[in-house]
């Protein structure tokens, strides 16, 4: 039977049928060994009946306060079992996992031209928080940060569009720092 379960170190060897894909991006081992360590349960793989990899979901715990948050730092499912609910599972497990560490929002960044994904966080309650240029790096498509509230956002307004300090999130500079690890 199809299961989710914590992503281990030798998936890292399984993963090729799925990162071939443009929008998927392939870290050093030792990115995915911190999150492992650090976020275990943030960390899933889909695998099939046959024991395949289909998809797979890397995310941390960030912020203090009121900032705290889950962040999706990749979301990825190979073609052939695209549009069967896979990333949809994912997500949640990586939404309930947001809200069992005290986090306000789940949230995660996406390329602006990245149609499919887009619809499919739209589709799943994200809104586009606001636009970062340079992301992904200088004369590339926009980053879009896309938000979700955890239940426990009530007061907090973690995706209003504006910040507690009058300033509006819509577009900003920045760039990848998980590229670093
Ligand atoms: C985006 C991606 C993760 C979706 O995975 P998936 O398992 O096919 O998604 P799901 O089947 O769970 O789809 C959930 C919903 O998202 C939306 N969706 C998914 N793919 C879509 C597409 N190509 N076009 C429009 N909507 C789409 C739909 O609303 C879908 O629900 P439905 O099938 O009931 O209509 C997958 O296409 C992928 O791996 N893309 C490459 C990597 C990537 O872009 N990752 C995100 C980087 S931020």
């Amino acid at each position: 039977m199809a299961c989710e379960r914590l992503f281990h170190v030798d998936d890292m060897f399984c993963f090729n049928n799925i990162n071939v894909d443009p929008y998927t991006a392939t870290f050093s081992p030792r990115f995915y060994n911190h999150y492992m360590t650090m976020w275990p349960e943030m960390c899933v793989v889909h695998e099939t009946v046959c024991g395949l990899l289909a998809g797979y979901m890397i995310g941390k715990a960030e912020g203090r306060g009121d900032e705290m948050h889950g962040h999706v730092s990749a979301v990825t499912v190979a073609p052939e079992y695209r549009r069967q609910g896979v990333a949809k599972r994912l997500m949640a497990g990586l939404e309930r996992s947001s809200q069992s560490v005290g986090g306000y929002f789940t949230d995660l960044f996406v390329r602006s031209d990245n149609e499919s994904a887009v619809q499919m966080y739209k589709n799943l309650d994200y809104v586009i928080y606001r636009t970062i240029k340079d992301y992904y790096g200088v004369d590339k498509p926009d980053a879009y940060d896309m938000r979700k509230p955890t239940p426990r956002d009530l007061e907090i307004g973690s995706t209003s569009l504006q910040y507690r300090d009058g300033r509006t999130p819509e577009v900003e500079r920045g760039g990848w720092v998980d590229y670093e690890l």
